[in-house]
């Protein structure tokens, strides 16, 4: 349908008239004559990154296992107060104060623990990461999607929690020792604001250079991790980095408390400069994340 097929409907009545539109009106043609119909959802949503060491022989050695790390959450929509256009992901913050253990034991058991079921009756080799996208509603947590990868801006927040070494897990997830593994998380919060090109999600400015307040950021000890950017020859002498994608950088940053953390990343993404940068402002605050329906 092109992705024009989609209705998320409130009542019954607007999910018969969709079905009459789609059907009987063939409003998407020939895509129209079959429908997949979903429980309606609604509710704030959390992703969960995971580390998964899955083969036949560590299925049959009981060593296959799949291993959350600490939820965080991604902020979609372009403008404070979750308004605006839907982005690749403006900001995460990690981890959740309104997830309770509760929440987390009950997503292991209905969509983790499946999922590595899943994997093991179906005989993969899957040695790497997936991305839960999730969903809390008043009856539990529901899986919206599965990506096989890591997730952008997620990563950015998660990952400097590690009090671990990435790679020796990366080797455990390799060799089936993933379930033996010592996963220990800083205590503390981490926020991951995201500057993109001004205009982005529509059209934006590339090549315009990306200039760093050193002393600034180092005192936020904030991290900056660039995904939209080149290293551009500008003159004969100089290397520089520029713009050349929407989003352009997150600035990353750790503290023991929420608004330490907070007030750190803004420190440290107001030392980077780049013509026409945009970034929101309230990251991780209250009514920053959307409540979903889908
Ligand atoms: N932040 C969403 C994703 O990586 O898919």
């Amino acid at each position: 349908a092109a992705g024009k097929g989609v209705v998320v409907a409130a009542t019954i009545d607007e999910a018969l008239n969709a079905v009459n539109d789609l059907m009987d009106n063939g409003r998407v043609g020939e895509a129209g004559k079959k429908l997949v119909i979903e429980d309606y959802l609604e509710g704030v949503e959390i992703s969960v990154l995971a580390a998964v060491s899955v083969t036949p022989e560590f299925a049959k050695k009981g060593t296959a296992t799949i291993i959350p790390f600490l939820p965080a959450r991604d902020h979609k929509r372009l403008l404070d107060g979750a308004k605006g256009p839907n982005t690749g992901g403006m900001g995460a913050i990690c981890p959740l104060d309104d997830v309770s253990e509760e929440t987390m034991e009950q997503f292991n058991k209905d969509i983790l623990e499946p999922t590595l079921n899943g994997l093991i009756q179906e005989g993969f080799d899957y040695r790497g990461f997936i991305f839960f996208g999730v969903m809390l509603t008043k009856n539990g947590p529901k899986l919206l999607e599965y990506n096989v990868r890591l997730g952008d801006p997620e990563t950015q927040a998660v990952l400097p929690l590690m009090d671990f070494d990435f790679e020796q897990m990366c080797e455990a997830i390799i060799n089936g020792t993933l379930k033996d593994f010592s996963f220990n998380w800083k205590k503390g919060y981490q926020v991951a604001p995201v500057a993109v090109s001004g205009g982005y999600p529509g059209e934006y400015k590339k090549g315009c250079e990306i200039k760093f307040n050193e002393s600034i950021l180092n005192e936020s000890k904030g991290k900056i991790f660039i995904a939209g950017a080149i290293v551009g020859r500008r003159s004969r002498s100089n290397d520089n980095l520029i713009t050349n994608g929407g989003r352009v950088l997150a600035c990353s940053a750790f503290g023991e408390t929420f608004e330490k953390a907070w007030k750190n990343a803004y420190q440290g993404l107001s030392s980077v400069k780049f013509d026409d940068i945009f970034f929101r402002k309230d990251i991780g605050l209250p009514g920053a994340a959307e409540s979903g329906k889908l």
